[in-house]
């Protein structure tokens, strides 16, 4: 059963991530002290066995789940009702064995990651190494919000094509860090993007394949899809997003086209959520 607890150790501050689970106990790393479940230290080993720890010596617990193949934790504090739904986007693809997953963590703001997820018009000029370059022009263009979900579609497309022609994606995200992502009718990404500070970002991203729907090998392309991806064309939008000035984005920062709709769209519930939770919700 997943349990989440800040990382800080209540001694003296090591990082219980980078400790070990001995019987069903975490050890802090640093002077091995040992907390249970549900956050109450054990054992203080310098003190002996018999010593009874203090109450200030536990850790600062958070409600945790798991479902879609992540765990969800509930940093806002203490919750004054129920908690909020997961903000999982219906008809997502859950984990199945021709799905496989990568994490990455990026030196930038959890704002400008979430504007690199959903930006289309980007590929023939940031992807330029890799995307066919005459595919500028984004329309036609379609954004809508419903509840908490950005939907968009888009076709990149010639200058010179008819309408609709070109490549369709299909983005669909849960405010705040959820994306489904539709690259072609059988290879399909979910991507879960957390601020871990104002600085960082934690990036999930699991593939869906189904050009070779076989056991074992099905989850191998989609490890090698995945590969390919964050070895070729991830580092591209990390180089954007990381150096972005200012480093926070924002409806101030920038002056948006129509190509950047759901970017607006996004920001606007980040700045409702803000606005209604104050600065506990989300890092930005
Ligand atoms: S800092 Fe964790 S036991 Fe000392
Ligand atoms: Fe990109």
């Amino acid at each position: 059963m997943a349990r989440c607890a800040d990382a800080g150790c209540p001694h003296r501050g090591a990082n219980l991530g980078l400790g070990r689970v001995v019987g069903g106990e975490l050890e802090c790393p640093y002077h091995g002290f040992r907390f249970e479940g549900g956050g109450a230290c054990t054992l203080m080993p310098c003190e002996g066995r018999d010593a009874k720890p203090s109450r200030a010596m536990c850790l600062r617990m958070h409600p945790v789940r798991e479902a879609h193949g992540f765990l969800w934790a509930y940093l806002g504090g203490q919750a004054r009702g129920p908690l909020p739904e997961l903000p999982w986007i219906p008809g997502a693809p859950e984990p199945d064995p021709h799905s496989a997953s990568v994490e990455a963590v990026w030196n930038a703001r959890f704002t400008r990651v979430m504007e690199g997820m959903m930006d289309l018009h980007h590929f023939p000029f940031a992807h330029r190494r890799y995307a066919p370059t005459a595919y500028t022009r984004l329309e036609p263009y379609e954004v809508r919000v419903e509840g908490g979900i950005v939907r968009s579609t888009g076709w990149l497309r010639k200058e010179s094509s008819p309408s609709g022609t070109g490549f369709r994606f299909d983005i669909h995200v849960g405010y705040p860090g959820v994306l489904h992502l539709g690259f072609t009718p059988r290879l399909q990404g979910v991507v879960v993007c957390t601020p871990i500070d104002s600085e960082h970002t934690w990036i999930s991203a699991r593939y869906h394949q189904g050009y070779l729907p076989v056991p074992g090998l099905g989850w191998l392309t989609a490890r090698l899809l995945l590969a390919l991806e964050f070895q070729l064309v991830q580092p591209d939008d990390y180089r954007m997003v990381s150096t972005s000035l200012p480093r926070s984005g924002s409806l101030e920062h920038g002056v948006m086209v129509r190509a950047d709709r759901a970017i607006v769209a996004w920001h606007r519930l980040h700045e409702e959520a803000l606005g209604a939770h104050g600065d506990t919700a989300v890092a930005s």
